[in-house]
């Protein structure tokens, strides 16, 4: 090969590895070129046979034309590397304005928060929850209760009974109230006591206005000297904290077996402020609640001296308390598992 030749071969090859797109035809170029029987790698071969003179002017001109060919090579390929990253972060890149996706968040059930809300407020005045069996006996639910055997309350319960157990006298039953607790409250515990109860009820009735499955919240305390004006003072704190507005309480004669003397509750209506509307039919007044003082044969089956303690008790549906709160207008909707009425209705649960 001439001096011309090589210089022929030497500006070939740099143009072409000036104009190569792409790292694959870079290292077929390396290898056409400095391979093991590439084209500069072959001419080093061939200097052994030349003489020394034109060896020394002819080598050094090629070892030129080797490190040139190698630096082109490198260079281009750092290149190439280079475009081919800032490509795939072009394509690649995170637009941090998009808005996110939206995930549907669970919601909390209306009677769930409420479940919350009502022990709060009654914690708040020294009520202690405590849980009694949903599966219970007819005395806790009813003798103890002071209701006796051909009593009409116990019809007026419409109660779902169970079969007796072999060997069992007493009938089980789902209990009808939440005041099943109270006679095991007072066995259990030493007065004075205050006490919460909130659970599930059972009873066999449904219409409009009525599910065979409700809840119910019951307050009981028994202390010295216990009062009714202890007793409206405690309804009215928690149905103001339970409503959370001045609401205006007012007591009407009643009768339950349990109490004595005993009173139906009513609040000035929230929705018209006591005007009269739908709500209240006109009214004014919505009943909220039972109470009475503690009849003295209940604290008796509760093991209690009724002349050295008095009592006092209350129980609401809780159904009743959430739909005056949130406007809710159809007790069936609680129980009908519609996504739409969660999500409306619903609290989104407190994030951690
Ligand atoms: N247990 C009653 C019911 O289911 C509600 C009630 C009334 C509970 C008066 C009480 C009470 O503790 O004193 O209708």
């Amino acid at each position: 090969m001439t001096m011309q030749e090589l210089k022929t071969l030497q500006s070939e090859s740099l143009s072409h590895i000036g104009a190569i797109n792409s790292l694959k035809e870079l290292e077929d170029a390396r290898v056409t070129l400095l391979g093991k029987s590439g084209k500069i790698t072959e001419l080093l071969k061939s200097l052994g046979g030349m003489d020394p003179e034109t060896r020394k002017t002819f080598g050094q001109a090629v070892n030129d034309v080797k490190v040139q060919v190698q630096s082109a090579l490198e260079d281009k390929k750092t290149a190439l590397e280079r475009a081919e990253l800032d490509a795939k972060l072009a394509t690649e890149t995170v637009d941090v304005t998009l808005p996110a996706t939206a995930r549907p968040v669970g919601k909390m059930h209306p009677l769930s928060f409420v479940i919350e809300e009502v022990e709060k407020a009654l914690s708040e005045l020294g009520f202690d929850p405590v849980e009694g069996p949903e599966i219970d006996t007819e005395f806790n639910n009813f003798t103890a209760l002071n209701i006796p055997d051909d009593h009409p309350a116990r019809q007026d319960h419409d109660t779902f009974y169970f079969k007796p157990l072999k060997g069992e006298n007493e009938r089980r039953l789902l209990r009808t109230q939440t005041s099943n607790v109270q006679v095991r409250a007072m066995q259990n515990m030493t007065p004075p006591m205050r006490v919460q109860a909130i659970g599930r009820v059972f009873r066999c009735d449904s219409d409009l206005t009525h599910t065979p499955q409700f809840h119910q919240v019951e307050g009981l305390a028994i202390d010295k000297n216990l009062t009714f004006a202890h007793l409206k003072g405690v309804l009215q704190t928690f149905l103001t904290t339970y409503f959370e507005r001045k609401v205006e309480i007012r007591l009407r004669p009643s009768y339950f077996p349990f109490t004595e003397p005993s009173t139906e509750v009513d609040i000035g209506c929230i929705f018209c402020g006591g005007n009269g509307c739908r709500v209240c039919k006109h009214t004014g007044w919505i009943e909220v609640l039972g109470a009475g003082m503690v009849h003295r044969n209940v604290l008796a089956n509760g093991g209690i001296d009724h002349t050295q303690w008095q009592g006092f008790a209350f129980g609401c549906g809780l159904e009743r308390l959430t739909m005056l709160k949130y406007g809710i207008n159809d007790l069936r909707l609680f129980y009908d598992s519609h996504a739409a009425f969660l999500r409306h209705f619903g609290k989104p649960a407190a994030r951690i």
